[in-house]
């Protein structure tokens, strides 16, 4: 059943329900990420002339068709991150407001899902040609006897679980890291092999109906203590007082110099969001190893628009402010 198919003539003026996970208030920070998103868009809304109102999502069906008769939305901002506190089901909230008619901003339920389980997502890719890294998963944990693995969850993103111990050698510590994670955080965790090298955010804005290529940006490894892994754990991402949150910076002044690796990223990265079908906008994330080989650590369907993250800061490079991102995001949508 649809609720209704309001046709939208122009998007000057819209009525935008900003529709958010669910967050408990002693939520850790990655959680509480959302909210602030939320609040930031809000404004760059209000600002942009559009009305708004926020609520959380309620995997309910009746309540949230009540809900959304009740606010009767132009358009929803899909903020949906977790669903009954996991990543697992965040695909839940796209699937609702298309079974009930209303625009959404951002990716398909489908595309949602499928990025979402990064297992499911690699053997894709791989099957594709599309370059990601060796995996292997419980209970064999076959292909592990030589190198570094990394150990990380199928379905939660965030860094969650990312210190240094999470880089291993061998089968045993494989195993011993997974079964400690899912102990400690649930779900399910894989091996994934570990590629020394540098690190990119390609984030991608659809413009026209097609996806349109911000700076990319590398991360740096500042004042690292060789011993340690090179990665962006939990609280490099997170943690304003950990030295690891000030020593990872974001820098694009490598594209002129490096024109091939760029066109080499920008090419895989139009090349996922075709294949997985992505809409409105996405990030993917890349290692490149020392032979200058790229390989795909993920594709987020609904990446971070914090001001401070990686997306509004490519944009931001490309001479883009925080309002224009939203506009675009809310354009697309409309017109999608
Ligand atoms: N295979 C890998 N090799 C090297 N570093 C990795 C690998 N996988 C993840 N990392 C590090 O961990 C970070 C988070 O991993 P990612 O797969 O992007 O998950 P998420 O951002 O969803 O938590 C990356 O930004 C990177 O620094
Ligand atoms: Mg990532």
């Amino acid at each position: 059943m649809k609720l209704y198919k309001r046709r939208i003539g122009h998007v000057e003026h819209v009525r935008v329900l900003i529709l958010h996970s669910e967050i408990a208030p002693d939520a850790p920070p990655d959680d509480q990420d959302t909210l602030l998103q939320a609040a930031v868009i809000e404004r760059a809304l209000k600002q942009l002339g559009h009305e708004t109102s926020c609520s959380n999502f309620d995997p309910d069906s009746a309540a949230m068709e009540g809900m959304l008769v009740r606010e009767c939305p132009d358009l929803v901002f899909n903020l949906v991150e977790t669903v009954w506190g996991s990543g697992v089901h965040a695909s839940l909230a796209p699937a609702m407001l298309t079974r009930f008619g209303v625009p959404f901003t951002g990716c398909s339920a489908s595309a949602i899902a499928a990025c979402g389980d990064k297992i499911f997502a690699k053997r894709a890719m791989a099957g594709a040609g599309l370059p990601t890294p060796d995996w292997s998963e419980a209970p064999a944990w076959s292909g592990i006897a030589d190198g570094r693995w990394i150990i990380k969850s199928v379905s939660e993103d965030a860094s969650l679980g990312l210190d240094d111990g999470a880089v291993v050698h061998g089968c045993e510590a494989v195993a011993e890291r997974a079964q400690a994670c899912a102990a400690r955080y649930g779900g399910r965790w894989f091996a994934e092999r570990y590629i020394e090298g540098r690190e990119f955010n390609v984030a991608l804005i659809e413009k026209f109906g097609a996806p349109f290529v911000l700076p990319i940006g590398e991360m740096l490894f500042e004042r690292w203590d060789d011993a340690r892994p090179r990665i962006i754990g939990y609280a490099a991402k997170w943690d304003e007082t950990a030295p690891e949150y000030h020593d990872t910076t974001r820098v694009f002044d490598w594209q002129e110099r490096e024109p091939r690796l760029h066109r080499m990223l920008e090419f895989i990265s139009r090349e996922c969001w075709s294949f997985f079908g992505l809409s409105g906008y996405a990030r993917v994330d890349f290692r490149v190893d020392a032979e200058g080989r790229p390989f795909i650590l993920e594709v987020n369907p609904n990446p971070c628009l914090e001001p401070s993250a990686g997306f509004a800061a490519a944009c931001a490079q490309a001479g883009m402010d925080f309002a224009s991102l939203i506009s675009e995001i809310v354009k697309s949508a409309i017109q999608g």
